[in-house]
């Protein structure tokens, strides 16, 4: 292999340019060229390249986002956009390409496999909903944010007695949400993995009011439900002040934690490994603290249940 390419694609996540860094130098230290695409595949069938030698790389370590950005692109998701990006990369010599992306655009990079075409997928996405790995990238930081977030709220909460929804990302996933519930010491989790009862939950809040609480933290993740519609339920049910917050895109951004960073580094490194090594049409992931690959037709057919554990864990915990 003499020239790879690099892609972030779909949603952005903390800890995408830490893996950029760790790709560009595994390959340069290989002696192998490496180029990145503007905004994923959108510059990829563009040929929208930048050069990526050790200066472009340097001093992005603890930036979230990602430098290369990244985009959604609907003619992609055609055959025809799918062969203008593999005509693009021969005619750019371009032997592999690293794709860092969520489901989608794993998908994506599915598709040019399934076309011939060399690629490694690297699962990035703060909504862990991507199978064969521990963790996706970007979660650990999205977790963070989420927690400092509640804690602030928690403390205002406290002083006027009243009740909070909190919405929190996730559109099909309720990873974040139940993972935020259990870490910040929330009352509930709602989530689209476990049907809920707002009747129970309001008669619940309300007799913790009566015993002495001076307030409540509901996490939601979005797509559940409208926060404003639940705030009103609560609070028409048990009488008490209620507050909404939507989190929104900050929690996908910031520096990403070391944990992030170090993940970042290692499926960076794996990625362009298993690119040399001949390893293609797969996805470096995290197994029980290992890296490993696996087929991205596995991946995509693979359903993520990792719910399971944690909405047994806030069951046993009562949340
Ligand atoms: P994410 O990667 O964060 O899940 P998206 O689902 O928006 O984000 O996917 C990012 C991009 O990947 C899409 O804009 C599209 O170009 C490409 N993509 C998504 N799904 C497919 C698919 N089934 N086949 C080919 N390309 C896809
Ligand atoms: O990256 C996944 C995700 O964060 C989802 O949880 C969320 O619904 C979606 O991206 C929103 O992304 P955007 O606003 O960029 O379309």
């Amino acid at each position: 292999m003499k020239k790879i390419g690099l892609i972030t694609s779909g949603g952005d996540c903390s800890g995408m340019n830490a893996c950029i860094r760790s790709a560009v130098r595994t390959a340069l230290r290989m002696k192998i060229e490496v180029v990145g695409f503007r905004k994923g595949y959108l510059g990829l069938m563009k040929g929208d390249e930048i050069p990526l030698d050790s200066k472009a790389v340097s001093g992005i370590m603890h930036r979230g986002g990602t430098f290369l950005q990244t985009a959604r692109s609907p003619e992609f998701r055609t055959l025809e956009g799918q062969k203008k990006a593999v005509e693009m990369l021969k005619e750019k010599d371009i032997d592999g390409l690293v794709i860092l992306g969520g489901d989608g655009s794993l998908s994506g990079a599915l598709a040019l496999h399934q076309l011939g075409f060399p690629v490694v997928g690297i699962p990035a996405s703060i909504d862990n909903d991507i199978p064969f790995t521990d963790m996706a990238l970007g979660v650990d930081t999205a977790l963070n944010n989420i927690i400092y977030a509640v804690d602030c709220i928690k403390d205002t909460a406290s002083s006027h007695a009243r009740a909070f929804v909190i919405e929190v990302m996730g559109r099909n996933s309720g990873y974040l949400a139940s993972v935020a519930a259990i870490a910040s010491g929330a009352e509930y989790a709602l989530v689209p993995e476990r049907e809920f009862d707002l009747s129970e939950i309001c008669q619940q809040l309300r007799q913790r009011f009566e015993e002495g609480r001076d307030n409540a933290i509901i996490i939601l993740a979005e797509g559940v439900a409208k926060g404003e519609d639940i705030a009103n339920s609560i609070k028409d049910a048990i009488g008490f002040e209620t507050r909404v917050t939507v989190l929104g895109h900050y929690q996908r951004g910031g520096a990403p934690t070391v944990f992030d960073r170090l993940l970042a580094s290692r499926l960076g490194k794996s990625s362009v490994e298993m690119l040399v090594a001949g390893n293609h049409g797969v996805m470096a992931g995290l197994s029980c603290n290992n890296i490993i690959a696996t087929p991205l037709d596995e991946v995509i057919r693979g359903a993520k249940r990792p719910q399971d554990e944690m909405l047994r864990l806030a069951e046993v915990l009562g949340i």
